[in-house]
């Protein structure tokens, strides 16, 4: 696996690995790594060619006050991972390898950013796509990997890739969890271990928002109102607590179509969101990704 900083020499690689006739998968990160990752990459080795991600933690998306300075490093071990993984190139950029003082160009895609995480977040979004649209332009992989743990960044991004028509096919990963069904996530690092115990709480309101569907229940406010109270019973302070369609992020009354459930709160100190999608035709229901090939012409 070959590390490299520099935009221009991450080109020349894919250019070269392109020439050789292989097809590109690209796995963003922002580092510390861990099993969801590890399967995203997994995705990426079985589907493409030649396999490159990167680790950059974008100060962009942090808003003031968030954990940019305490967010977890760890370049050598995450880059003995992905070597482990097949991974042919790492993309280990600096700040100024992808930001000058000069920039004035930004992205926003409206209606989608300033919802759920968004409202809580300000801003959060806009840096995300501003970095995704700029690594997409850097690697230019046929194909990117997003973890349906970020479900609103995966609808996001999608929208972007297809409104910019950034040629790339954006593919959606499944949630991987832990035994007690907590989400991985990097932030998971921050728990205690009485946080860490009802932390599980987060997956288990959502889980059984999702049970109470597979029994018939089609009204979202009842569902929704429960999450609530068992995320505050566990001790969260609660940011949200939804159900949303899956493609416009806008609450619903009725359960029907595809559909987010989605919660979203503070433990101890440490912002946890967790989701599950569904798709809900009359009585059948079926736990979905939120991927939408369909929105762009290279899905
Ligand atoms: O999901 C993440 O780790 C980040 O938001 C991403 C997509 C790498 C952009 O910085």
């Amino acid at each position: 696996m070959k590390t490299i900083a520099a935009p221009r020499a991450v080109r020349e690689e894919i250019d070269r690995a392109k020439r050789g006739g292989a097809t590109v998968g690209f796995v963003p990160t922002m580092g510390a790594l861990h099993e969801g990752h590890a399967s995203l990459v997994r995705l990426a080795r079985a589907r493409t060619g030649f396999v490159a991600a990167s680790i950059f933690v974008n100060p962009k998306q942090f808003g003031a006050g968030e954990d940019l300075a305490r967010y977890p490093r760890s370049l050598d071990r995450d880059a003995e991972l992905l070597a482990s993984l097949g991974v042919d190139l790492l993309f280990a950029p600096g700040e100024r390898d992808l930001y000058s003082p000069r920039d004035r160009t930004r992205v926003f895609v409206e209606g989608l950013s300033n919802v759920l995480c968004g409202a809580a977040r300000p801003g959060h979004f806009d840096g995300v796509v501003l970095v995704v649209a700029k690594l997409l332009n850097i690697v230019r992989p046929d194909e990117a990997y997003f973890g349906q743990k970020d479900a609103q960044q995966a609808v996001i991004v999608q929208r972007m890739a297809a409104d910019l028509d950034i040629p790339v096919r954006i593919v959606i990963g499944a949630t991987v969890r832990e035994a007690d069904g907590l989400a991985m996530s990097s932030r998971n690092a921050y728990l205690d271990a009485d946080a860490r115990r009802r932390a599980s709480a987060l997956y288990g309101a959502i889980a059984e928002a999702k049970r109470r569907v597979e029994a018939g229940e089609r009204s979202a406010a009842p569902l929704a109102a429960t999450m609530e109270r068992r995320l505050l019973e566990a001790g969260f302070g609660v940011d949200y607590a939804a159900i949303v369609d899956g493609e416009t992020l806008r609450p619903v009354e009725e359960i029907r179509g595809t559909v987010l459930i989605a919660c979203a709160g503070a433990l101890a100190g440490t912002r946890l969101i967790d989701n599950v999608a569904l798709r809900v035709d009359g009585g059948a229901v079926e736990e979905v990704l939120l991927a939408f090939p369909e929105w762009s012409r290279y899905g």
